[in-house]
């Protein structure tokens, strides 16, 4: 929900500044400035907006899968971070039918995948707004920008799978499409009676069949990164209950893949309530995971409900999805490059739930890694700044998470551990950066780590 967008307000002081407006005089028609079209993550320039921070998306869809048609009516809540005379959202093909800005139409041009807002009335600064994007299309997933092939909402045969890390919600809903912006969201999905449509957070009421189609209601009542969102359609079986921890447990699998669904139920809810001692109360709802039969051959931590594409999950990967729940949803980056946060804490949580089982200690799995020789890539790419082109190295899992477990043995489990909850805690719904780890890791063991955090995070070479 909040962010900081010095690129903008530096331009927007400049402007007022040569404008010569004393900061205190009442807004004049000179301070309403188109709001930027990217967030201002200088590695995605063009991911996320500037000028507006949203509150809430409420988005519609009505999906068929045999024609791959999606008709969607997206309406966002949003609070303008300065006065504005039009602003952008990110949205990647699909004809756009009509947009409104406090239900009074509003004119709308495309770039790319930018569609630019003009409001009939201007937005004053701290002004609450709405806008309503309706548009229709097939959805085309998008596929560059990072070393994982196909993502976004990719169509299966019985309906879709959605998972849209890093910028892909733009394939299906027009959002201010990065991390650093959160909001709470609102899904109604409509599809052809018998698809089942699976999106975050819990169930809304009870689905509702009109003229043979289905309408399904989710909320996610916390906030959510973009990426995170899903609406997985298709056919699914279900196991729903509560973890013995007592948070509500959701599986679903693919028909091809219910052989896997005692399992995935049984452990996520194991998983979940483990990982809730280990780094604190559980940030969410709900838990639980959906196991389609999309072969993407990987899996996404979308919020509540991680997504595993077309194989049997096994409790390493559920761990590995699991604990960003804490690490990447509940907290989550400002910036790309910081995305060790996330993968690197999710791979140490892999080696925890190792030695929590007693198959094999951290420590034993780091010095596997650490072994490795010198001309191995891992050594070359530092974790601590992930690039926009190679985004999901290898680097970024192992490599952080050596990171973590050489802090360990500097710091000591009980400081490390504190650690991990009090992270999880201070910054729980909220937005990190590295330095700021590195800030509460110093300031909890009190000693001085530049020369470790250094070492693992930002030289090309492999640490001693
Ligand atoms: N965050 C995922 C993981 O490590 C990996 C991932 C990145 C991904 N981009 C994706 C998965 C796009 C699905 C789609 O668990
Ligand atoms: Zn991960």
């Amino acid at each position: 929900m909040h962010v900081n967008r010095r690129g903008m307000a530096v331009v927007a002081a400049l402007v007022s500044a040569l404008a010569c407006a004393p900061a205190d005089e009442p807004s004049s028609a000179n301070d309403h400035l188109p709001g930027a079209p990217g967030i201002g993550d200088t590695d995605f320039p063009k991911d996320g907006n500037g000028g507006y921070d949203v509150t809430h998306y409420a988005i519609a869809i009505d999906y068929t899968p045999a024609s791959k048609q999606l008709v969607g009516v997206t309406t966002i809540t949003a609070g303008a971070t300065h006065g504005l005379s039009s602003f952008n959202l990110d949205l990647s093909g699909f004809t756009v039918r009509s947009v409104t800005v406090n239900d009074a139409p509003a004119t709308f041009s495309r770039q790319g995948d930018e569609l630019t807002v003009r409001p009939a009335r201007p937005i004053d600064n701290h002004a609450t707004f709405t806008v309503k994007v309706s548009y229709a299309g097939v959805p085309k997933p998008a596929g560059d920008g990072s070393n994982l092939g196909t993502y976004g909402f990719m169509p299966t045969p019985d309906g879709a799978f959605v998972a849209a890390e890093p910028n892909g919600a733009k394939t299906w809903f027009p959002a201010n499409d990065h991390p650093a912006d959160k909001a709470p969201f609102d899904f109604s999905i409509t599809v052809p009676a018998g698809v089942t449509a699976l999106a975050n957070g819990e169930m809304v009421g009870q689905p509702t069949t009109v003229g043979g189609r289905t309408t399904y209601r989710w909320r996610e009542r916390h906030p959510m990164v973009t990426y995170l969102a899903t609406a997985t359609l298709g056919k699914f079986e279900l196991r729903q209950g509560s973890t013995p921890g007592g948070i509500p447990n959701l599986a679903a699998a693919d028909p091809r893949f219910t052989t896997s669904i005692d399992r995935l139920y049984a452990t996520s809810a194991t998983i979940t309530d483990y990982w809730a001692t280990v780094f604190g109360p559980y940030p969410f709802g709900s838990t639980g995971g959906v196991v389609d039969d999309y072969a993407a051959g990987y899996a996404l931590e979308s919020q509540t409900k991680p997504l595993y594409g077309g194989f049997h999950p096994d409790e390493t990967i559920i761990a590995h999805e699991l604990a960003h729940q804490w690490f990447g949803n509940s907290v989550s980056i400002k910036r790309w490059r910081d995305l060790w946060l996330n993968e690197g804490f999710a791979t140490y949580a892999e080696w925890l739930w190792a030695e929590h089982k007693g198959t094999k200690t951290a420590e034993a799995t780091f010095k596997d890694f650490h072994r490795r020789r010198a001309g191995d890539p891992i050594w070359k790419y530092p974790p601590g700044r992930a690039r926009a082109e190679d985004l999901f190295n290898q680097a970024v899992y192992s490599r952080g998470a050596m990171t973590l477990h050489a802090l360990r043995r500097a710091v000591g489990d009980q400081t490390f551990f504190a650690l991990l909850k009090r992270w999880a805690a201070d910054h729980r719904y909220g937005h990190v950066t590295t330095d700021q780890f590195i800030g509460l890791a110093e300031q909890m063991s009190g000693k001085e780590l530049s020369a470790l955090f250094d070492a693992w995070l930002f030289q090309p070479r492999r640490p001693q």
